[in-house]
């Protein structure tokens, strides 16, 4: 009979930091830069971001509250398979609604709750996508922002505010959230 290696044992439990935030805040941007640097030093690091979730693990989902919870549990129970085997996983997801985020969290080990934030004048300056344009428009319905709720999360772990910090300052923070300035 094949013995079980004693390091099985003790399998360092991973961590999820899940960005949420208005689209355009920056979560992806700021999800990109710590995933660069977890990985340059060495850690065990994936990446859940919304726009390739739902080319993939979520495609055919849409926008409603149902569709957008579902998308949300879907990136958490992969977030937690991932976690179990040790790896640091970075979620980046509008993930809007308050009572979704709270039990999703509540069920991953080592979270950080980070909101990335700026005011929805500023995003809606950048549009990175071009898509606030089309939702003011009315060409797309249930917009985050315009006209989608947003609840922003009242005690996050790490507040970013990324029309007034830079990137590289936003990953200090991070790095300092995590024990890994
Ligand atoms: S979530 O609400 O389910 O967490 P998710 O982060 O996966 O959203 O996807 C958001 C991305 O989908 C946005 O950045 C944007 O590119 C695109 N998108 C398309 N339609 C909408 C919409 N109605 N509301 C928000 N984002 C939309």
């Amino acid at each position: 009979m094949l013995e079980r290696p004693a390091h099985t044992d003790a399998v360092k439990t991973g961590r999820v930091i899940w960005f949420t935030g208005l689209s355009g805040a920056g979560k992806s941007t700021l999800a990109a830069a710590l995933h660069a640097e977890l990985e340059a030093r060495g850690t065990a690091v994936e990446l859940l971001d919304g726009d390739a979730v739902r080319e993939n693990l979520s495609k055919g989902l849409g926008f409603s509250r149902q569709d957008r919870d579902t998308n949300v549990r879907r990136i958490a129970f992969v977030a937690g398979l991932l976690a179990k085997h040790g790896v640091t996983v970075l979620v980046s997801a509008i993930s809007p609604y308050a009572d979704t985020r709270r039990e999703v969290l509540a069920d991953l080990p080592n979270t950080l709750e980070v909101f990335v934030d700026a005011p929805l004048e500023v995003v809606t300056a950048r549009d990175v996508k071009g898509l606030y344009l089309k939702a003011i428009a009315g060409e797309i319905q249930h917009f985050t922002g315009v006209s989608d709720p947003y609840e922003a999360p009242q005690t996050p772990d790490l507040y970013l505010r990324t029309d007034e910090i830079s990137v590289e300052e936003g990953l200090r923070r991070l790095l300092q959230a995590l024990g890994e300035a």
